[in-house]
């Protein structure tokens, strides 16, 4: 658990690449998440984190967010994080958890005793940033209907500079590639009902309600051989 981290920081991109888009003039490149990213990560997912609007100084903490959303994926599963880098800066992510089963007994095991220490437990949650916080405490709310035909399931955020310009699919594809190397069959994400672009996006990349529990609209997944 990260405990301060400077926020709107740029890194020096590592030189592995597997792809390179140019947009508006700007070069943008998908590579491989690096420890030397994460405060740059962490900034993007408060960035982003009120159903895709900015949620910076929401909460007491900025990074409570990050430490919910991003901070267990890129440190329990590093080999599933990607970055979009736009020389220097990353400006937005893609996290994942191949198997949302172990992983959940690993947060609990390995990430839950860090951030309990840093977010004390309010019981029962009272204000919405309670319950925020309760969400951290509880990563069983992670084993939604159907979560063993899509075990894997997923986070993803960019800076809205670089929205729009097709980074999001490119980061979908590449994680799918990844968890087809690994076996994973399919993935699922939970997705705000009030977070309609985020909607539009994932339904135009052929995520679906998972047939487990198919009037659930707010949890959808994508078998990692279609097509996207
Ligand atoms: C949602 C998000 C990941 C999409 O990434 P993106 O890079 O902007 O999307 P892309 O440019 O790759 O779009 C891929 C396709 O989805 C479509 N799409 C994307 N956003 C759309 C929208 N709001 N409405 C309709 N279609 C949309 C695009 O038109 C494109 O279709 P095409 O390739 O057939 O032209 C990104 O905008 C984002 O991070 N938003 C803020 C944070 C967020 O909401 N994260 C998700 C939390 S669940």
């Amino acid at each position: 658990m990260p405990t301060s981290h400077k926020k709107g920081m740029c890194f020096v991109a590592e030189p592995e690449s597997d792809q390179r888009l140019g947009q508006n003039g700007q070069m943008s490149r998908i590579r491989a998440y690096q420890p030397t990213d994460l405060a740059a990560v962490y900034d993007v997912c408060v960035r982003t984190g009120a159903s895709g609007a900015d949620a910076t100084g929401n909460y007491h903490n900025d990074d409570l967010l990050p430490d919910i959303y991003a901070g267990p994926y890129v440190t329990l599963e590093p080999g599933l994080a990607f970055v979009v880098d736009t020389g220097g800066c990353v400006a937005g992510y893609i996290v994942a958890a191949a198997d949302t089963r172990s992983f959940v007994e690993r947060y609990r095991r390995e990430w839950l005793p860090g951030f309990a220490a840093k977010y004390p437990h309010v019981q029962p949650p009272v204000t919405p940033e309670d319950r925020v916080i309760a969400g951290g405490y509880c990563p069983e709310s992670m084993l939604v209907s159907g979560v063993d035909d899509y075990p894997a399931h997923l986070h993803i955020d960019l800076l809205p500079e670089v929205q729009g310009q097709g980074l999001g699919r490119a980061l979908v594809r590449t994680l799918l590639s990844a968890l087809r190397d690994r076996g994973v069959a399919g993935v699922h994400l939970g997705v705000s009902p009030q977070n309609l672009n985020a909607r539009a996006f994932y339904a135009r990349l052929g995520f679906h309600p998972l047939p487990a529990d198919p009037a659930n609209d707010s949890v959808v997944g994508i078998l990692t051989d279609a097509p996207v």
